[in-house]
Order: structure tokens, then sequence, then C-alpha cells
């Protein structure tokens, strides 16, 4: 495509409407660009860069490594330390805040990034993605910022995105004023605006589950799913397709795309090991609720709405019930049922 809108020109507009500006905020958002070109040149190599296979190391969350999700984050890190916007950033490769290093200038923003999501499915060269959120470092920053600056709900974050790398590498992004995408022209280097303005229909007949946890699922997750397979002959009276990339990124995308719901919902198995979820709230399920709703869709728990939510902790999960918003409440009164008809029983 030529003559089409950059995402730096698309940011720079957009900005240019906020009082108090400074250009800051336009400056990150280009690191953070540079350093998803940066790792979708790595995948799109793959095994041509020695990038494949196992980092034979573990993360805070117990799970092994790629050596991809170490390089990403190690890209992430370098791209966005030096020009002084960021107070701190965090990942979930990363137990601890990543302090910026003393010899660059601190910044008012923080960064929290998950640099490669959908790890599992590298060595096979299926869609993973990148995606990050961006908030303001509450107070002055004046210190260097501790795990706490970074628990705040996500109706506090300045910006939501991610980066797809798929048959064509795209990013996605919402600032608060609805969703644009962008696909990266390789030949330019430059992300160009082919998606304005995203939205995701109300109604869907498409959900995405991991439904080898069936037997593990809460009772309104297991009555939803069931009523979806019955299809037409069952109370929703149509038939349901299924997806499961097990890349949230990709799936998210194909639900900003065409409509559908995600779920990656709580089940017995996390509440035996005292999980919340099995996403992380700061990096995955904010960001995406984020995104989810600016293009008219719905992020929940099942119990509560996600942005809500007051975070305890950088590594925290939460189940994620997302998409298609009309489908999303359906799941969200089921478990309004279950709990009034739990009350009753106790009542009586
Ligand atoms: P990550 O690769 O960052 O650890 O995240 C993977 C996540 C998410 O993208 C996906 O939806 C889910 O885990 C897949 O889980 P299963 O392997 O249980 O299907
Ligand atoms: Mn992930
Ligand atoms: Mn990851």
């Amino acid at each position: 495509m030529q003559n089409g809108t950059t995402i730096t020109q698309f940011i720079i507009e957009e900005q240019r409407h906020i009082e108090d500006a400074t250009g800051d905020f336009t400056s990150l958002l280009n690191d953070v660009v540079t350093a998803c070109k940066v790792i979708s040149n790595d995948v799109n190599h793959g095994a041509l860069f020695g990038v494949l296979g196992s980092a034979e190391s573990e993360n805070i969350q117990g799970e092994t490594q790629k050596k991809l999700d170490v390089i990403s984050n190690e890209v992430f890190l370098q791209s966005n330390e030096w020009a002084g916007h960021l107070a701190a950033m965090a990942s979930e490769e990363m137990e601890d805040v990543y302090p910026i290093p003393k010899k660059y200038p601190r910044g008012k923003y923080l960064l929290v990034f998950d640099p490669l999501d959908g790890s599992s499915n590298i060595d096979v060269n299926v869609s993973v993605g990148t995606i990050f959120s961006i908030l303001r470092c509450p107070g002055e920053c004046k210190a260097e910022p501790s795990a706490d600056a970074f628990l705040q709900p996500g109706t506090e974050q300045v910006c939501a995105g991610y980066a797809l790398y798929g048959p064509s590498t795209m990013l996605v992004l919402t600032t608060g004023h609805g969703v644009n995408g962008f696909t990266l022209d390789q030949n330019i280097g430059e992300f160009i605006l082919t998606h304005p303005n995203m939205t995701i229909p109300a109604d869907t007949q498409e959900f995405a589950v991991n439904a080898s946890n069936m037997r593990f699922w809460e009772q309104p997750v297991k009555r939803y799913i069931d009523e979806c397979l019955a299809g037409s002959d069952g109370p929703r009276s149509k038939d349901f397709n299924m997806r499961w990339i097990a890349s949230m990124v990709a799936e998210v995308h194909r639900i900003l795309t065409r409509g559908g719901i995600f779920m990656y919902p709580l089940d017995e198995k996390m509440k035996a090991k005292g999980l919340g979820g099995k996403l992380r709230l700061l990096y995955e399920a904010n960001p995406m609720s984020m995104i989810i709703e600016q293009a008219d869709g719905a992020g929940h728990t099942g119990r509560e709405r996600i942005l809500d939510i007051k975070p305890e902790g950088l590594h925290q999960r939460v189940p994620v019930i997302l998409g298609s918003k009309n489908e999303v409440e359906q799941v969200v009164r089921y478990y309004q049922e279950e709990a009034e008809g739990k009350a009753k029983d106790n009542a009586a």
C-alpha cells in the first residue's frame, strides 16, 4: 500500500487534540512499535536466526521459557529503557519490577507487557503476539517505583495494544478513543493504518475455549458451552462454531475481525493450586479488555468487570471471558443465576 497513514502519523494526529501533551507518550509508543518490529523480524526468521526451541529456564509462573520469550523480553527492555519516558517496566518474564537504569532519565509512564504471548505455538509456526499496557506512574514517581505503582485497575490504562505475528504482522491499539489496526509493510518497515475503527458485533456464533478442561469448569461456564454445543436443537436455537489457537492475541484478533467469545475460565484445577485463573491481569486480561471494550465488546470474569479489578500482585491471574457483548452478558447472567440459586438454598 502506498501513501497510507503510518502509525506514527496516526498517533501524532490523535495526540494533537490532547491538552498538555508533551510528545512523551507519542515517543514512548514509537519505541514500543520499534520493539514489535524487531520481535516480528525474529519470529519471521525462526530457525534461520536460531531462535526456536526452549531456553531451558523457568519464569516466575513456573513455565518453561522459550528462547523467543527471553529474546523478546530483552528487546522490549532495550527499546524502551533509554528515552526517558518510563519510570519502570514489568513483564511476564520477570519476577520483579524492572527499574530504569540509573544512566537514563526517568519518565512518567509505566510499561507492562507479555513479550511473547502464545509462545507454545512458536515451534510449530503458528501465530504468536506481544501484549502491552501503558499506565501513568502514580504520584510524581520521585523514588524508584515498586510493584505497588503498577497495581492500578485496568480503567487507568492510558493505552493498550498488541502486535500479532501472523501471516502479516499487525499492531492493534487503543488510547481510549476506539481501536485501530495497522499492518506492517515489510518493504518500508512501517505500520500502515489498514483497519480503522475496529468494532465487534454484539452477537456471535463462535466460541473459543480449551475444551479439554471442561470437566473442571464452574457450572455457569459448563451450562453456557453445553448450550452452544446443543446448537439448533438446544435452548440457543442456533449452531455454534469453535476455534482454539492457544494464542490469546490471535484469538482476540479474530474476535475483533468477525466477532466471537473467548474464555479462559476459572476451574477446579486452578483453585486447587490457589490460582485465580490462567491468564495474567496486568499484561493479558487488562490490555485485551480495554481493546475489546473500546471496540464495543465486553470483558468479564463472570463475577466482575475485568477493568474494575483492583490488582493485588504483578502476576495476579484472573478468569477471562471476553468478546461479543451479548454472549459475554449471557455467561455473566448464568453466574448471577447460580449465585442467586445458592443464596436461596442457603436461606431455605
Ligand atoms: P503465554 O504464552 O504468554 O504463557 O500465554 C499463553 C496463554 C494464552 O495466549 C492462551 O490463550 C493460553 O495461554 C493457552 O492455554 P492452553 O495451553 O491451556 O490452551
Ligand atoms: Mn501470554
Ligand atoms: Mn508470554
